[in-house]
């Protein structure tokens, strides 16, 4: 099939190429020549494992291209889109001007049975306003919500090979014209047997939400079982691993530490509670603030621990954070945990330096006052206190004796429970975890 991508980002990147190596035409489009300039030549603007591989791969077979001109979706028959839903500057809401700008720009190019498929992160409403748009401009053009369930750091396998489909269309019936197009481009997944869902509009796009909601707060939940314990000296990595073993429950998303960050699950979730005030059922979201704010929490305490690793007083005391990018095999950083808490360590008086093996470049853009190192050893020179704020597996790998002849004083934190503290103490160190004794 012809498809056409319409915003090239860490989502549309990965979906135009992941559409070409199951076969398809595909055109990416995105309005910052830089972007398609890097994305022509095989590279993602961003770290991405395996991407820049399938890139090259199916940019060499002739089926994958990327053009800031939106009138190349001139012959495509489905076009996805694919743009950013970012929280509104000083608002919990979602910015919908990227959707926005999509649809219109490609409406006008629509012909008589062409299918736009929206998979970015919307507020539950906006596609059947968005259909109404393109129904001025093509009455005989149709739209799905099909939402994107990618995990950063996995997003080609994820893509390839999603857990589920979820079509939304106007009727929710599965006889809708739009639910066979939909199964043509995904005919090699499906054929796997990967559950498809159809249903409303309204249904799609709260299934995203909802589970990325979900999500967050089982993370949360779980940060506050680290609350307790630190109040009483019990293990919550022990606890995660008993209440775990219950499968209404499950291990996984059950990782205490510093807390959830990204592009995802916080603002998504505040888009959720906004979106709920307007419908005027806020009271049913109001436990997600709770959510939010247990996860915040967990940021001011990482500094916390770090002053008293570092005998009560964090002033000159030389701090290295391994981590700057909110999960691993990512280059992400926004709303990064760990870079959140080098800013506020900073802040109150440490000299505190950085390192991650992808994520620099993005947090000296974030961060400019922020000082960062890409050498992992000269990070650890010296220092008076490490944290481990980001679980690449170089640093979860670290050994205990070889890190100690590096560093000043041998004080670590480690602030996703990675680590095995016994292991950490017999060599000599100080630890702390976060909701461990
Ligand atoms: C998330 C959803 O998982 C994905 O389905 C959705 O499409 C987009 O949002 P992503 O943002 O890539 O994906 O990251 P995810 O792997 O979910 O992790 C989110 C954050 O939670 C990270 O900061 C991670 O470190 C943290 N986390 C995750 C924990 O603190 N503990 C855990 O047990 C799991």
């Amino acid at each position: 099939m012809r498809i056409s991508v319409i915003g090239c980002g860490y989502l549309g990147a990965v979906h135009a190429a992941c559409m070409a190596k199951l076969g398809h035409d595909v055109t990416g489009i995105d309005v910052d020549p830089a972007k398609v300039s890097e994305l022509s030549n095989g590279h993602a603007t961003f770290y991405e494992p395996v991407l820049d591989e399938l890139l090259s791969e199916v940019e060499e077979s002739g089926r994958l291209r990327f053009t800031t001109d939106m009138s190349a979706a001139k012959n495509c028959q489905v076009h996805f889109i694919c743009v950013g839903t970012p929280q509104k500057r000083g608002e919990n809401g979602a910015d919908l001007r990227f959707v926005d700008a999509a649809v219109d720009g490609v409406a006008p190019y629509l012909d008589p049975g062409d299918l736009v498929a929206g998979k970015s992160t919307v507020p539950v409403g906006t596609a059947a306003r968005l259909e109404e748009i393109i129904h001025a401009s093509e009455p005989d053009a149709m739209l799905v919500w099909n939402p994107e369930f990618l995990r950063e750091g996995h997003a080609v396998s994820d893509t390839l090979n999603p857990n589920r489909f979820v079509y939304g269309v106007p009727d929710g019936s599965e006889d809708h014209p739009a639910v066979a197009i939909l199964d043509s481009v995904y005919e090699e997944p499906l054929a796997k047997g990967m559950p498809r869902l159809v249903m409303d509009y309204a249904t799609a796009e709260l299934v995203k939400t909802a589970a990325n909601s979900f999500l967050a707060t089982k993370i949360s939940f779980i940060n506050a079982m680290a609350e307790v314990c630190e109040a009483t000296g019990a293990d919550v990595t022990r606890l995660a691993d008993a209440i775990g073993i219950d499968d209404r429950i499950g291990p996984k998303f059950l990782n205490a530490g510093i807390g959830f960050g990204g592009g995802c699950l916080p603002k998504d979730i505040r888009a959720f509670m906004a979106r709920a005030g307007e419908l005027g059922a806020d009271q049913a979201l109001t436990f997600l603030r709770e959510v939010d704010a247990i996860n915040m929490r967990r940021r001011t305490r990482v500094v916390e621990l770090t002053r008293q690793l570092c005998g009560g007083t964090l002033l000159g005391q030389r701090i290295a954070v391994l981590g700057a990018a909110f999960k691993p095999e990512s280059d992400d950083v926004r709303d990064s945990p760990a870079l959140s808490a080098a800013a506020q360590l900073q802040l109150q008086g440490a000299t505190v330096t950085v390192t991650d093996p992808q994520a620099l470049p993005n947090a000296a853009k974030r961060f400019p006052e922020l000082p960062l190192e890409p050498d992992l050893e000269a990070t650890l020179a010296k220092a008076d206190a490490v944290l481990l704020l980001t679980e690449w597996k170089i640093y979860r790998d670290l050994d205990p004796h070889e890190t100690l002849a590096l560093v000043a004083s041998p004080r670590i934190l480690d602030g996703r429970n990675v680590l095995d503290p016994a292991k950490w103490r017999a060599a000599g160190w100080t630890f702390k975890g976060l909701g461990r004794p």
